[in-house]
């Protein structure tokens, strides 16, 4: 469902709990929404090594980050940057807010 300033509703609030990640089907593909110390973040659940579900792995120490469970990749939660290789390449960040109980966030990347 879409809202006028380009936001999607993803899932109500209560299914990414804190301190979890989760991973929806969109339209533009698999997002993961990680909840940080009641802050969300959102960004491509596609590790940029070799696909691995980025949802399957776990937040980094001090929970800014989460790490593939693949090969270790680890990518920095606001920026999509990756912080520790094998990946090379950032994974997109969305804009995610919270409305009436309900995720959503807008499928652009950030720029
Ligand atoms: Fe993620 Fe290799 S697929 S580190």
């Amino acid at each position: 469902m879409g809202t006028e300033d380009g936001f999607v509703r993803v899932a109500s609030l209560a299914e990414v709990p804190e301190g979890e990640l989760r991973c929806f089907d969109l339209e533009i593909g698999r997002v993961t929404v990680a909840q940080v110390e009641n802050e969300l973040f959102a960004f491509g659940d596609e590790c940029t090594h070799e696909g691995c579900s980025l949802a399957e792995g776990e937040l980094g120490e001090g929970e800014e980050t989460v790490v593939c469970p693949c090969h270790g990749s680890e990518f920095d939660l606001r920026s999509g940057e990756p912080l520790a290789g094998p990946a090379a390449d950032p994974v997109p960040v969305y804009p995610v807010r919270v409305r009436d109980g309900w995720i959503e966030l807008r499928p652009e990347p950030e720029a």
